[in-house]
């Protein structure tokens, strides 16, 4: 469906996202998830327009609150603000006072006395979403905290795999490497079990949380055995930032055991998609023949389908504030 310029795509009959912030997967149900996938799909042809904009939030106020390193996330959120007509501000951990000693109580604080009507936020410390939610008065989205959960991560992923499967029901998706240290891998693991798809976790012993058994996923350390029969191979960064001590014995090893390239993705189902939130370490948990390989990496599509993910996220909470306050 085309969005004509300026009009908000609607499908029929309207439904309410039934939540004021998006703060994790885990408050979300199977009906919430599909309202913001097809809300997104609304959105998807629009990227194909020369002109990309619409006026839905035109007015709103949007603020990006980045406290760790962000290319894709922090541009995609901007992008989708900015298609929608709102005013976006960018602020980032090293351009802001908490180079300074400002806390993040104290940021929320500041930026709440500017009135956004979204605020988009990113930290290092798992709950720090939550706790800017219970601090300002706008909606607040997180955009990763911590190694807890990264919701529109996982719904983009969500978004990409049943427009090029057909479905998310009964696809079985193996999520390897760094398990433990992945906000994704949780998110989605959360997101795809409710959504009835079979979720394998595959990795080291010391990349997989113990809690993983919780996530309605199996568990896998072997590659062959857990790609096998795969729909979907969704590889995960290293996540070397969080780990503190020897979690891989090198790189070099961990490619050998883990790192995804022709050889062990002939285990998966012939005609199998690969995935990767990105950023990715080519060489260490991907090699560049299948990253690269259009047929099979929907890594670009993922990019793609982040920013009608994110619109239809600022839509949903925007419309629950405005009809909060009786707009
Ligand atoms: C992920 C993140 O930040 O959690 N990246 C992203 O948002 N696309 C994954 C990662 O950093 O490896």
């Amino acid at each position: 469906m085309a969005a004509p310029s300026g009009k908000i795509p609607r499908h029929d009959p309207p439904r309410r996202f039934p939540h004021r912030h998006l703060l994790a997967i885990s408050d979300l149900s199977r009906s919430d998830i599909e309202f913001l996938l097809d809300r997104a799909e609304a959105f998807t042809p629009l990227a194909e327009q020369r002109v990309k904009k619409l006026d839905a939030l035109k007015g709103r106020t949007l603020i990006n609150l980045f406290f760790e390193p962000s290319t894709r996330t922090q541009s995609s959120f901007e992008l989708a603000g900015k298609r929608l007509g709102a005013d976006v501000v960018n602020m980032s951990a090293s351009s802001s006072s908490v180079t300074k000693g400002e806390t993040l109580i104290d940021t929320a604080a500041t930026l709440n006395a500017m009135s956004p009507d979204l605020l988009v936020v990113r930290h290092g410390s798992s709950g720090a979403a939550e706790l800017l939610a219970r601090k300002v008065s706008c909606s607040v989205i997180n955009a990763g905290d911590g190694q807890h959960e990264h919701p529109t991560q996982a719904l983009l992923d969500a978004l990409t795999i049943r427009r090029e499967i057909g479905r998310i029901e009964g696809v079985r998706i193996a999520i390897c490497g760094d398990v433990m240290h992945s906000r994704v891998a949780r998110s989605n693991a959360l997101l795809l079990t409710m959504l009835g798809a079979e979720v394998r976790l595959v990795g080291p012993p010391t990349l997989l949380p113990a809690s993983s058994a919780r996530w309605g996923a199996s568990v896998h350390h072997d590659m062959k055995e857990g790609l096998a029969g795969a729909d979907v191979v969704m590889m995960l960064r290293l996540q070397r930032e969080r780990m503190q001590g020897g979690f891989i014995p090198s790189a070099r090893e961990f490619f050998w055991f883990y790192g995804l390239d022709e050889e062990k993705l002939r285990h998966a189902k012939p005609g199998a998609f690969v995935m990767h939130p990105g950023p990715m370490n080519r060489g260490v948990e991907i090699d560049s023949a299948i990253a690269d390989d259009a047929r099979i990496s929907l890594i670009e599509r993922q990019v793609k389908m982040g920013v009608a993910l994110r619109m239809a996220v600022l839509v949903a909470l925007a419309e629950h504030g405005a009809n909060e306050s009786g707009e």
